[in-house]
């Protein structure tokens, strides 16, 4: 066998030869299966590809396991799919294929191996292993894949336009992988997704998140986003980002590029955390930047409001992106509007009121708000981002000290607004609110202690003063 699998994973592989042999359909494993595993990186599922058809495969092979997995099959595409444990067996007739211009879909005509592996995305995709009897184990290249793997370059078996205009998420494809396994895309490949961009239009929303997902995910993402900054199909499916970018200059004096700041804060964050949504909350924190720029004579470019602004743009970038509209996005919706919050702590003499806001608007997402700001700290004078990151620690300090004697994370004022309306005997209004927020201020700012009975005198006293009685 050319490629290293396990014992369970070549005992699976014995059993698809023996059922294709015996249906008499030449059959191979191909694909991202192959790559991962000359790679040496994690595999998952196995792609299999039979002269023949791949439904038909898909029944012999299922036959031979115990129990008997069911077999999902999509008869308008000829492909069939098993599980066996955990691993996931996608069965496929080898196609001649052409795509219907204006759709993903392809018109499928059955073919032979070589012009099912014409038609993959790239040469490194198309390797394919024989599991045939004459012989097993054996690779199949005929694009070379193998030098590509070795060299990390990333090309198109067909002419590059051709493989992208048959399905232009390829496009994405092609800059998701430069990205997680850190390849370079070959120049004619890439000189033809910036010809081609334009026609990501077809796919859709759902496909083309996924592929930006994994490249949020990746240890280096602003590898992805460079590219396809470069290649125009971000400004395509979110121009909010590229307008980020670039820098304005009056009067000698600019502003940094904060498409690229965004980046390095980017990677900075993937080197701490592979929260996705964390990830995304980096990517959003300085969306609304550009709408809110100003030049003040004698002070400089200011972006008053971007960080409330930004979070009010959370929800429509996720339903333009199809990222979910469900407490992932409130969560990045609230480190974008938060993002600021303890970074200015280091710029003034710290209260422990002002600790203790933080923390309790924070609530249980203090570490991410912490590790967002931390990884916002760039600059090209290294000396700076040192003092910053020291003030910064400070504040964590201050935080953790406040946090110790206060334990105000998860942190709900002792007098209730329930309370408020039995003690008053009020209805839900206006008044039940300003009082709560009263005690609520006392108790952050240590006017009173956080305590149920200094809490209830300080509601009786506020009581009077709003001129109601108990
Ligand atoms: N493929 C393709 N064009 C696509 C999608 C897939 O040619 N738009 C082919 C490639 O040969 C690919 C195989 O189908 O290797 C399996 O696709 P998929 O499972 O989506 O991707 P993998 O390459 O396995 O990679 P990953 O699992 O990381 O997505």
């Amino acid at each position: 066998m050319y490629i290293n699998c396990t014992d369970k994973e070549l005992f699976i592989l014995e059993k698809i030869a023996l059922a294709a042999q015996k249906i008499q359909v030449p059959c191979y494993l191909i694909g991202g299966f192959v790559r991962d595993k000359i790679l040496g990186r994690n595999t998952k599922d196995m792609d299999v590809v039979c002269v023949g058809d791949g439904i038909t495969l898909a029944h012999e092979v299922a036959m031979l396991f115990k129990p008997i997995p069911e077999v999902h099959f999509f008869k308008n595409f000829g492909t069939a799919q098993i599980k066996v444990d955990d691993l996931e067996i996608e069965f496929v007739g080898a196609r001649k294929e052409s795509y219907d211009f204006n759709s993903r879909k392809p018109a499928v005509e059955t073919g032979t191996l070589q012009d099912d592996q014409n038609r993959r995305d790239f040469t490194i995709n198309a390797l394919a292993i024989s599991l045939n009897k004459a012989d097993y184990g054996a690779l199949v290249d005929p694009f070379n894949g193998i030098a590509d793997l070795e060299i990390k370059n990333l090309q198109t078996p067909l002419a590059p336009g051709i493989t992208f205009s048959d399905d232009p998420l390829r496009m994405m494809r092609a800059i998701r992988f430069a990205t997680q396994l850190n390849f370079t895309i070959e120049e004619k490949t890439l000189a033809a997704i910036g010809e081609n961009a334009h026609r990501i239009k077809i796919v859709s929303g759902e496909r083309i998140a996924d592929e930006l997902n994994k490249i949020v995910l990746a240890t280096t993402p602003s590898i992805g986003f460079d590219l396809l900054y470069k290649t125009g199909l971000l400004k395509i499916i979110f121009p909010q980002m590229v307008a980020l970018a670039g820098a304005e200059y009056v009067d000698g004096m600019g502003h940094k590029d904060n498409f690229y700041h965004t980046l390095q804060v980017l990677d900075n964050i993937a080197r701490n955390t592979n929260d996705l949504w964390l990830r995304w909350a980096a990517i959003l924190h300085d969306i609304a930047k550009p709408a809110t720029k100003r030049f003040e004579e004698g002070h400089g470019w200011t972006f008053h409001g971007h960080e409330a602004l930004g979070g009010k743009w959370v929800p429509k970038i996720f339903a333009q992106l199809k990222l979910p509209q469900n407490e992932k996005m409130k969560f990045v919706r609230k480190l974008v509007e938060m993002h600021l919050r303890p970074i200015s702590l280091t710029k003034e003499n710290i209260t422990d009121s002002a600790i203790r806001r933080l923390l309790v608007d924070a609530g249980e997402d203090f570490d991410a708000l912490m590790t967002l700001c931390a990884a916002d700290i760039t600059s090209k004078n290294k000396q700076k981002v040192q003092r910053f990151l020291n003030n910064f620690e400070i504040v964590r300090k201050r935080c953790a000290e406040v946090e110790e004697s206060d334990h105000l994370r998860n942190w709900q004022p002792p007098i209730t607004g329930e309370i408020i309306m039995q003690t008053f005997n009020l209805p839900p209004s206006r008044k039940v609110g300003d009082i709560k927020t009263a005690i609520r201020d006392a108790i952050l700012d240590g006017v009173i202690p956080n305590e149920y009975e200094a809490a209830f005198a300080y509601m009786l006293q506020k009581g009077q003063e709003f001129g109601i009685s108990n």
